[in-house]
């Protein structure tokens, strides 16, 4: 017998990262794949709204939800394979991101250093594609098994079949992440035996050089890692932020070229398909936006990209502050930002 347990009118706002207020109507805490299908199954959920949590740190939250949230929180963690070419190791997803990148290393299985200390957990990481520091989750990823929650039935989804992008991936391009069709369960990472460093980012090697690191291991690329994030992202314990508050936008390599003429220092980064990849961060602080406040809510002082709660703000505070940037942005340089995070419930 599984013991489910169904919270009501439960509390959202200490389980979002932008510590934005707001009420579910139900709650239920799903610790094991029995509870997932008990819950499923259950004729007096049926019908009812749902919304899938992780750790709440890509999350606009707009209001009060009148369904039922599952709260993924599957834990678990292990080597589940080993091929000619790599090791597999699986977790829950109710795993912390942070907590299991560091069981990795110490297990002496590198390949997801560079993803060090991003918030949530290891359930949300595929669902937006997580990246940092020249890496992204789709390049250490072999499925993940996630329940179905209108069949009722456990669906196996390879690398292609999650159909990755810059922060995207099937669950955000078929509005999964938001009808909560798929609770995921477990995600299993292909971490290849012949490892190499992946320096090419310039913070990562300038933080290794000052460290006087020449030959780095794995645990000294996560420290670095590390020590970069904490220096110029807001711990959200201590500043409720949600990460990069927009995506680097991509656009045309001709745009691209009239900017660069027009701003010579703007970053741009060139991408496989020809298209570049502009610095959000760059292009809000040039709008005036760096450390500027709007209400409750600002852009922070020391990375534009990320947008902070100062205290007591909303799930509309955060919007008007997005609409307000973006619409500066766009009037400056032509380019239009879309947000990172998720506005739930939408509008
Ligand atoms: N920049 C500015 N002003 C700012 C912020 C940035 O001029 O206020 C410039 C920087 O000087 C640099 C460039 O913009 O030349 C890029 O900045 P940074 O290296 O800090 O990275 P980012 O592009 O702002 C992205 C990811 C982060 C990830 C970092 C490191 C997105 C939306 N953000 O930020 O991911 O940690 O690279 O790889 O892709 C997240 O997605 O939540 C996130 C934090």
């Amino acid at each position: 017998m599984t013991t489910l347990r169904i919270e009501t009118d439960a509390d959202l706002g200490r389980r979002n990262t932008l510590a934005l207020p707001a009420r579910a109507a139900q709650l239920a805490t799903i610790r094991s794949l029995d509870e997932a299908r008990a819950l499923v199954a259950d004729p007096r959920r049926r019908g009812l709204p749902r919304f899938v949590l992780g750790g709440g740190s890509n999350l606009v939250l707009c209001g009060d939800f009148a369904g039922l949230v599952l709260q993924a929180a599957l834990s678990g963690r292990a080597r589940t394979g080993e091929d000619a070419e790599a090791f597999y190791v699986t977790a829950g997803a109710g795993e912390n991101w942070h907590d299991f990148v560091q069981w990795t290393l110490a297990a002496g299985h590198p390949g997801l250093e560079n993803l060090a200390l991003i918030p949530g957990t290891v359930g949300a990481a595929p669902i937006q594609n997580i990246g940092a520091y020249g890496l992204e989750v789709c390049e250490r990823f072999a499925h993940l098994d996630a329940l179905d929650l209108d069949a009722g039935e456990l669906r196996r989804f390879d690398a292609a079949a999650c159909r990755f992008g810059y922060r995207d991936s099937v669950f955000k391009q078929e509005g999964w992440h938001l009808s909560g069709r798929y609770l995921i369960v477990a995600v299993t990472f292909r971490l290849p035996k012949a490892w190499a460093p992946l320096t090419r980012y310039a913070d990562v090697a300038a933080e290794l050089d000052a460290a006087g690191v020449a030959r780095p291991t794995a645990v000294d690329i996560a420290a670095a890692v590390t020590a970069i994030r904490r220096r110029k992202l807001p711990d959200p314990a201590a500043i409720p932020n949600a990460g990069s508050f927009f995506q680097n936008p991509v656009v045309a390599a001709e745009q691209a070229a009239r900017l660069q003429a027009a701003y010579p220092a703007l970053p741009t980064y060139a991408q496989a398909d020809g298209r570049v990849k502009l610095a959000a961060g760059w292009l809000i602080e040039q709008a005036g936006w760096k450390g500027r406040n709007r209400g409750p809510v600002g852009m922070f002082e020391k990375q534009a990209l990320i947008l902070v709660n100062r205290g007591g703000a909303r799930g509309a505070d955060v919007r008007a502050l997005a609409d307000a940037v973006r619409a500066d942005v766009q009037a400056r340089f032509g380019v239009a930002l879309a947000p990172e995070p998720i506005y739930f419930p939408a509008t």
